[in-house]
Formats: structure tokens, sequence, C-alpha cells
């Protein structure tokens, strides 16, 4: 089999990539380990930047996002039991997109298949040779049998525990690493909302977050010690806890029926360079966000707007410049999203050993990010979505 961008990784940026690629002219094809209804499923956070609305719908894969997500003008910081709204609209006249990311890729998957396009599902990479070569190739195993997938380039799109990163040469890339010494507990809950804008809290107990999913969904999240169990946690310690951290005296959480728990680790990370050889690494297979602000599926979307440029400029002029040039360009903007997503964590979350100092240095901080304009210009400005460079 030949090709010229073999794409490891059917996720969001994998899928995003073989669309913008196709749309250029530019073949490629995409092996994705799980099943299509495993890709289909995954929950994952649901906030697009108004750049990756905007590209979606640009690109022709936003109808069903145009009609189904729901466009927030703001969100809400609440602290000291009370909340503050950050006004995106007024601040920087953008907005953001609440549309599921496995939406995002159930219509990445139908316009892809739809044009055409070659998507193997439950096709395991077993190996990779001559990555750092013109002639690079990816051997599969689909069905219980393997297949060589010969390419010009290949696009490592597999997450952060996929195969492209480990196949490289010992030493050729550098990780810069933050773990978080607290988790995410999540569940999905069935029932009206409790509010119309996404809700970031700081409780003396720690962080929650309500956000949506659709008008029947609810997604609630509450900080959490990592290595706690979903199992420890029956519906109505799940209820008591939130209402703690909550509510205020003008509104209570709305309670529902929870259709899911589970348990999010947060980590930064960011791997350097971006590629290696003719492997280019693009979203979680290079870095890492933790949750606080939404941009793991953006950042990736970033990445592979900024590939797409690249390997056109080869294939139509045979010039090299953004190709070399792709992990700089893409690393301004994930260390700049990552100090972002970092201080976001730091300002709404209680760390272990945390005194009573640090939590009115944490308030003071949000106070003075709802009370300046030009704090909160720039805590909307991230959120909603740094502009693209010219150069990417
Ligand atoms: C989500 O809806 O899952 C979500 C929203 C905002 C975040 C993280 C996750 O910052």
């Amino acid at each position: 089999m030949r090709t010229k961008v073999g794409i490891v990784g059917g996720g969001p940026a994998g899928l995003m990539l073989s669309h913008l690629l196709h749309l250029r002219g530019i073949e490629a094809v995409v092996l994705e380990a799980r099943s299509r209804a495993e890709l289909e499923s995954e929950i994952r956070a649901g906030v697009l930047e108004q750049n990756t609305a905007d590209l979606l719908a640009e690109t022709g894969v936003g109808e069903r996002m145009k009609r189904e997500g729901a466009i927030h003008h703001g969100i809400e910081l609440r602290f000291g039991g009370r909340g503050h709204r950050i006004d995106f609209e007024d601040l920087v006249g953008r907005a953001i997109t609440v549309y599921g990311q496995h939406e995002v890729v159930k219509d990445l998957i139908r316009t892809r298949l739809d044009a055409g396009g070659e998507i193997h599902f439950g096709a395991e990479v077993v190996d990779m040779k001559n990555v750092d070569s013109e002639n690079p190739s990816i051997t599969f195993r689909k069905d219980g049998e393997n297949h060589e997938l010969s390419c010009d380039f290949i696009a490592g799109c597999d997450g952060g525990r996929g195969a492209c990163r480990p196949a490289v040469p010992e030493g050729a890339f550098t990780s810069y690493e933050r773990t978080y010494p607290f988790g995410w507990f999540g569940i999905l809950v069935e029932g009206p909302p409790s509010t119309r804008e996404l809700i970031y809290n700081l409780h003396e107990r720690g962080f929650a977050l309500v956000s949506t999913r659709s008008p029947e969904i609810q997604r609630l999240y509450f900080q959490c010690d990592p290595s706690d169990d979903t199992g420890n946690w029956f519906d109505d310690r799940i209820w008591e806890e939130m209402h703690t951290r909550l509510d205020t005296e003008e509104w209570t959480l709305t309670e529902g029926n929870i259709i899911q728990k589970s348990i999010v680790h947060m980590r930064s990370f960011v791997c350097e360079p971006m590629r290696y050889g003719r492997l280019f690494l693009a979203g979680d297979a290079a870095h890492i966000v933790p949750p606080t602000g939404a941009k793991g599926m953006n950042l990736a979307i970033s990445d592979v707007r900024a590939l797409t440029e690249a390997l056109a400029e080869f294939y139509e002029s045979g010039k090299k410049n953004l190709l070399e040039n792709y992990s700089e360009t893409c690393l301004k903007r994930v260390w700049a999203v990552s100090r972002f997503s970092w201080w976001m964590t730091g300002m709404l979350h209680r760390f272990d050993g945390d005194d009573a100092f640090r939590h009115k240095m944490q308030l003071a901080e949000l106070d003075y990010v709802v009370g300046s304009r030009a704090a909160s210009t720039t805590l909307a400005e991230n959120y909603t979505g740094l502009k693209y460079r010219e150069s990417g």
C-alpha cells in the first residue's frame, strides 16, 4: 500500500488532518487502533475555541455543529460564594461553541468516508521503518494480518500513549512535564441544565465545574484525589459535595440522573521538537494540557492546520520551509496554551499543603481577574483562543 501521508491515529487531530489534506488534493490514509464505535463514544471536553469552530465551518464540517452546538458568549468565575461573569463578547468580540469532541469526531469520520477517504479502524501500528529517510513506512496489524503502508511522511496523531513518539531513538525528543496532585471527578447527568454558561468555581474544598453537553445533559466535575475510585462515590455523596462547593444564596445546582462517572488525571506535558525526520507529531502525541480551559482538541486542530500548510507548500512547490519550521511554529502556541491551562489550574484548585495564605492569594487573583478589564480581557482572549499567527 502506498500514500503520501500516513496518519497514525483517528482522533480529532488525525481525522482533521486527513480532511484538510484532502481539500488540498493531498492523499492520506488514516490508521486507527480502535473501532469506529469506540472512537465515536469517547467522552472528552466539549469546548471549541472560536478558531476551531470557524475552521470546521469554513472547511465544510460544521453543519451539525452550527445546528446543535451552543454558542456561549461568556463564562462565570465563582468564588467566595459569588459569581462573576467574564463577558467574552464585550471584551474580545469572540465566543466559544459547546459541542462534544466525540461529535466532532463523528462529523469528521462521516465527511471523510463520504468523500471516499481511507480510514482503517482496528489497525494497530506494530512498526515504523526509515522514519528519518524519504521513504518511511508503517507496518500495521488488522484482522490478524500485517500490512505495510509506504508513504512520504508520517503524521503521529495517536495521542499521549500512542506508538509514534516512543518509536524514535532515545534522546531525539526532550519532554517537559508537570503532574498535578489532583484529578477531576466527572459525571454526566441527565436532566435540565443548572446554568446557561459554564461555571468555574473555587471553594475551600476544591474546584468544581458546571458544564453542559446538550439541553438534556449536564457535564459536572469536582476536584478529587487522583487515586480515588468512582466506586467510593454514591450519587448522594456526589451531590452533597457538588452542592457544598457550588451553591450560593441565590443559586442551587439542579440535580439529575447520573449516567456516567469517571476520574480524569491532570498533567501538563510538552515534547520538543515535534518532529523527527519525516515523522511529524500533532495533538496529544506531542503535548497534553490539563482540562481547565478545555484546550486539548483546540491545540490539536491548530497543529494539523499548520501541518497542512507545510505539506501543501511542499507538494505544490517542492519547498520545505514550512516543514522545517513546523515544530517551532507549533511550539510557540503549545507553550502559550500550556501556560494558560497551567495558570487556570493553579488559580482554581486547592493543592496539598496549601495554607490559608495561599488561599487568600488565589482569592485576590480571582478578584483581580474579574475586577480589572485588562485582566478579564487576558482570560477572555486566551479562553476563546489566541488568534492564529500567519506562520501557524
Ligand atoms: C467539558 O464540558 O467537559 C469541559 C468544559 C470545560 C473544561 C473542561 C471540560 O474546562
